[in-house]
């Protein structure tokens, strides 16, 4: 008996693990070695691929795929369709294998807004915030906002996501 929810049309691979309280919605799917917190929540259409480590209380809305290098600390808010890469130059010909994926850090408390691309190799901040739809190529200082493409610094925000100061 699990102590998780999973919706019946989604799945949780052998060897993955998933913690007391989440919720696993429609067409998702959770693969080996995955490892989510407690309290979390994946919308529909939500991929966590193999060895990815999602901390507790995060928020996944639909369409998100986490793929292998990326690490989603304690109560991050991805929005939906979050596009996250793992490879900065990519060939289907010369694939560079998973030891060489470039690490991406989604920091405690921090937001990424809908349908932003977070591209490899980078860090979101503590409780910083991405608008809607920016594409994130440098890494996002704590509680600072950035937006646009590539995105840029905006605002201060505090932890409850109020714009403090724009610059
Ligand atoms: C970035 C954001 C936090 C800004 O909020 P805000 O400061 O209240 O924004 P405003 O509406 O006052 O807009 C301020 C300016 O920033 C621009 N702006 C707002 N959001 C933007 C975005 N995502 N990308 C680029 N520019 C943006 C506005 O066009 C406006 O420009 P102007 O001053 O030239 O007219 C918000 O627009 C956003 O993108 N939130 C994410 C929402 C989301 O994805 N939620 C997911 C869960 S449903």
């Amino acid at each position: 008996m699990n102590d998780y929810f999973k919706h019946e049309s989604a799945y949780v691979d052998d060897g993955a693990s998933v913690g007391r309280g989440t919720k696993i919605w429609h067409f998702s799917h959770v693969q080996s070695g995955a490892s989510i917190g407690e309290n979390c929540s994946l919308g529909q259409n939500v991929n966590i691929s193999n060895n990815v480590i999602i901390g507790n209380g995060v928020k996944i809305q639909n369409n998100v795929s986490v793929y292998e290098g990326v690490e989603v600390e304690d109560h991050a808010f991805l929005g939906p369709s979050v596009v996250f890469t793992n490879d900065l130059t990519p060939r289907a010909e010369y694939p560079k294998g998973h030891d060489n994926y470039l690490k991406t850090m989604i920091k405690k408390g921090a937001t990424i807004g809908a349908n932003a691309t977070i591209v490899c190799g980078n860090t979101i901040g503590e409780y910083a915030m991405v608008g809607a739809g920016a594409v994130v190529t440098k890494d996002v200082k704590p509680f600072t906002l950035v937006v646009g493409n590539p995105a840029y610094e905006y605002a201060k925000v505090d932890e409850k996501g109020n714009i403090i100061k724009k610059f």
